[in-house]
């Protein structure tokens, strides 16, 4: 790896990169409940600028969603190829996603992490998130999967 990763907003062309990377963090399982080339596509068109991705030598090398409800922000399927893991990509496109929370008048984050996710419950206790351990997370899905993301 040689060029600084530039963090930039996400186009079509990343979509094949984002995938690749979402699956190499093992975040395919769960996290996308469907086609995830039209899910991605879909969130494009609907925050377009709160989807981040970084780009080194032509790939995606990180990508962070972020998300908006009209009442919080939430962060959502960060990832980091994991051999630039620890260089403070994560934190960068971190602080690019809240600048850009922030710029939209958001500024009440929340995000969800799996608890036997040590690293990334490490990585936001380290950029100053806190940890609410009195909250539950509930799901319900209207349709037949199960899946609990
Ligand atoms: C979590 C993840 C995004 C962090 O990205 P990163 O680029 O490695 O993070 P940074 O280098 O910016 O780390 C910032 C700080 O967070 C903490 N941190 C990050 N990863 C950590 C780990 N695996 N264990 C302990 N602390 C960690 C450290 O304090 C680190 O600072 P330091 O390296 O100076 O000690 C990355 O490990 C990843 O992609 N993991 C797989 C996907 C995932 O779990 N995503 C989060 C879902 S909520």
């Amino acid at each position: 790896m040689s060029a600084d990763p530039v963090i930039r907003t996400i186009r079509s062309a990343d979509i094949s990169g984002v995938v690749a990377l979402w699956e190499e963090a093992g975040m395919a399982a769960y996290e996308l409940s469907g086609d995830a080339a039209d899910e991605i596509t879909s969130k494009m068109d609907r925050d377009p600028d709160l989807f981040i991705v970084a780009e080194a030598d032509g790939g995606v090398v990180a990508v962070v969603m972020g998300t908006w409800d009209g009442h919080r922000g939430r962060i959502k399927r960060l990832a980091v190829r994991s051999d630039l893991r620890r260089s403070g990509l994560g934190r960068r496109m971190v602080e690019e996603l809240e600048r850009r929370f922030v710029d939209a008048g958001i500024r009440r984050i929340r995000l969800e992490v799996w608890s036997h996710n040590e690293g990334g419950l490490a990585f936001w206790e380290d950029l100053g998130y806190r940890l609410q351990p009195e909250i539950r997370y509930f799901v319900h899905n209207l349709d037949d999967s199960d899946d609990p993301c």
